[in-house]
């Protein structure tokens, strides 16, 4: 598993950002899947920016969506689809019907995937206890698209932003490890000194499905792009 470490944010949003162009103009209609969460929005930045310059073309682009809450209405703007479409989606004028989602359950998303040729480009983040998507511990390393149920830790971190505990969904769907483990290339983006223990877990700890993002050493096409700040305890 290849490492690149960048001094600081700003550069490393911007070497993905390079990886994402550089997708496109190899193959126009890439198959990409990108995460939520924070540290992607510097990314999503960049490749507005790019798109609004004319330096990326997502015309022929294609989205799978990552995970998403089960049990919501469609187009429920709390949905992580929608909000995918809030920060990118929209700003680099993906039509809705290259967005492909779970409104048809885990089993049609495989399939899909299958239909439009494979997963191209896979950017995750990590997460604080190794999730990759709602992949939490535990998750088996050729476990596929599936209905989950969210964590106490993932209910309780998102009262938040939905007000209150009991408002937070319990159940979700996720893109499943042996469903990202089939991308041509996957690309693990961490940030922050908040994130150096996990990180240092997943490149250096036991590869076990209680981390896991460990899975990613097993796949020489995964690649962690990760700050100064994240890597620090890596690189002491
Ligand atoms: P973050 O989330 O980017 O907000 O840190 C990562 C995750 O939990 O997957």
């Amino acid at each position: 598993m290849k490492q690149h470490m960048f001094p600081d944010y700003t550069s490393l949003c911007q070497a993905v950002a390079a990886e994402v162009i550089s997708q496109l103009k190899r193959k126009p209609h890439s198959v990409l899947v990108f995460p939520t969460g924070n540290t992607p929005i510097g990314l999503f930045k960049e490749l507005v920016s790019a798109h609004n310059s004319g330096a990326a073309n997502f015309s022929a682009a294609q989205v799978v969506i990552l995970d998403e809450y089960a049990g919501l209405m469609p187009g429920d703007p709390r949905s992580l689809a929608d909000w995918l479409k809030r920060e990118l989606l929209t700003p680099i004028a993906l039509p809705q019907s290259s967005i492909h989602g779970f409104e048809n359950g885990p089993d049609a998303m495989e399939k899909q995937i299958k239909r439009l040729g494979g997963l191209d480009l896979v950017i995750l983040g990590l997460g604080p206890n190794g999730h990759l998507g709602f992949n939490e511990p535990g998750s088996a390393f050729d476990s596929r698209a599936r209905r989950i149920d969210l964590t106490p830790d993932s209910i309780a971190s998102n009262a938040a932003y939905w007000g209150s505990e009991d408002r937070v969904p319990r159940q979700g769907f996720t893109l499943g490890l042996g469903t990202l483990a089939r991308a041509a290339s996957i690309i693990l983006m961490v940030s922050g000194s908040g994130k150096a223990d996990i990180l240092a877990k997943t490149l250096r700890g036991p590869i076990s499905p209680a981390n896991p993002a460990s899975v990613l050493r097993r796949l020489a096409q995964s690649q962690v792009f990760a700050d100064a700040a994240a890597l620090a305890a890596h690189c002491p």
